[in-house]
């Protein structure tokens, strides 16, 4: 048997533990993370989407438009969540952006210091997710448990 040096022993194992870490965690897409959203029949939702689509409505839906489908002013959301990850938007609503390469004045207002958003920012994330998703089509859901 043909001694193998110690080192090159230990150095094997290493490349092998970087190459199991690169397979476990890939890197973060908004595919890959698990639905947080239940839908049935179309339009009957859990808590949280309905919480989401409501205070969707109170906070968001004068600049994004009905259905997170955007407006004039600012951009149709069932088409950001499709590459945005989770931590994008919740960032996005918490800091607000202000394009400031382009020629307007559009701003994304922060919502950090208000509270309905804080509390409730995993339901707006869990609506939006599932009208972009395709699940929940337009307009008023019911909830599931009633
Ligand atoms: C006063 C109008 C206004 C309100 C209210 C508003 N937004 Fe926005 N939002 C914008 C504008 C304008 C942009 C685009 C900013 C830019 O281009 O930098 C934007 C961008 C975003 C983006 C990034 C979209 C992308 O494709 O990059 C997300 C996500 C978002 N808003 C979510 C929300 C949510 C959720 C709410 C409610 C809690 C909300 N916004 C309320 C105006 C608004």
């Amino acid at each position: 048997m043909i001694a193998m040096p110690r080192s090159l022993i230990l150095l094997g194992c290493a490349a092998t533990l970087i190459g199991a870490g690169a397979w476990l965690a890939p890197p973060s897409r908004a595919a890959e993370e698990p639905k947080p959203y239940t839908v049935k029949d179309g339009n009957k939702v859990d808590e949280a989407t309905y919480k989401g689509y409501l205070y969707y409505g109170d906070l968001c839906m004068r600049c994004h438009g009905p259905d997170g489908l955007g407006s004039s002013y600012a951009p149709n959301l069932t088409d950001s969540l499709k590459t945005m990850t989770k931590q994008q938007v919740e960032e996005t609503i918490i800091n607000g952006r202000k394009n400031v390469n382009s020629a307007n004045d559009k701003v994304m207002p922060a919502f950090g210091f208000n509270q309905d958003a804080v509390d409730n920012i995993d339901n707006i994330y869990a609506y939006l997710k599932a009208r972009s998703d395709g699940a929940l089509g337009r307009g008023h859901p019911e909830h599931l448990n009633q």
